[in-house]
């Protein structure tokens, strides 16, 4: 929409498209962008349209990491405080399910930005990587914890402590991927497959999304605690209703929400 200057925002039926836009810096996360990806990701997130988002970037960069021209003078209060690093908590709490389209690189805060995600999709052309420590740093946009949580703790280890970057084909064999699409399918393949989200009764999508995250957070009992719940709780909605007597009255179901 006009009045971002470094993504661009638009929904395309139910799915909310977010392109990230800096071609000059290949999509480097700088302050002005993060701010601008979070509150379009939020507006899509508030609408009762839109059942799945999508973010994205170009054929060559899903984004190359924070910004680090931007970054390299500032101290401890600045990091504290301002710029890119603290504003993520509403994005993470969205209730909308996430796509990351991932072509070319995600390195750094793009590879972490990518898994806060509910998952991934990468082109064959996707390469990952945390090169966080080449910078005298590491990662800050959540890598060190999130990582570990997608592929283990060794090779979360290498990747951290090398910096080196990871193809599309490790990732995907790792489980940093969900699946590697080739380059020339990439866009239509997540277009479809947003669109078939997006299709879903946006209760159960909420809900589906919720206890997945609560596997990342919660000790198994919990988590088995909060699915049980959470299952019970659909068959308080119309959709559980329509799904189950559209199946066997075989034929597609009519949600009410979505
Ligand atoms: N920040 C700012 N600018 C960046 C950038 C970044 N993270 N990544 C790339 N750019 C800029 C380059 O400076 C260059 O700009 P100029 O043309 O003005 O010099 C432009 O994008 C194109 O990049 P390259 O010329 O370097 O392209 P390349 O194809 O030769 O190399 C690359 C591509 C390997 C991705 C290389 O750009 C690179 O190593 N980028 C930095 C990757 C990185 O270290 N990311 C981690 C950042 S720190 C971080 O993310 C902290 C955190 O955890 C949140």
């Amino acid at each position: 929409s006009a009045e971002y200057t470094t993504i661009l925002a638009e929904a395309r039926g139910r799915v909310g498209w977010i392109t990230l836009d800096r071609p000059e810096a290949l999509n480097a996360l700088n302050s002005v962008l993060v701010t601008e990806l979070i509150d379009a990701a939020l507006i899509f997130d508030a609408s009762s349209e839109i059942g799945c988002i999508v973010i994205t970037g170009s054929e060559r960069a899903f984004a190359a990491g924070a910004d680090i021209k931007e970054m390299a003078d500032q101290g401890y209060a600045e990091m504290l405080v301002g710029g890119p690093f603290p504003g993520w908590g509403g994005f993470e709490r969205m209730r909308t399910p996430v796509i990351a389209a991932v072509a070319g690189f995600a390195l750094g805060g793009g590879c972490e930005l990518a898994m806060m995600c509910d998952f991934i999709l990468a082109a064959d052309t996707a390469k990952f990587g945390q090169p966080e420590i080449n910078l005298g740093v590491l990662p800050g946009f959540g890598g060190s914890q999130r990582l570990p949580r997608a592929i283990g703790k060794a090779k979360a280890a290498e990747m951290v402590l090398t910096g080196r970057m990871m193809r599309a084909d490790e990732a995907e064999r790792s489980g940093l991927v969900a699946r590697v699409i080739p380059a020339d399918e990439f866009l239509a393949d997540v277009e479809h497959t947003a669109a078939t989200i997006a299709s879903k009764s946006l209760p159960a999508l909420y809900a589906a999304k919720d206890a997945l995250q609560a596997a990342q957070e919660m000790p198994l009992s919990e988590g088995l605690r909060f699915e049980r719940l959470a299952f019970a709780a659909a068959f308080a909605t119309d959709d559980q209703k329509e799904g189950m007597r559209a199946f066997t009255e075989k034929r597609e179901p009519n949600f009410t929400h979505r």
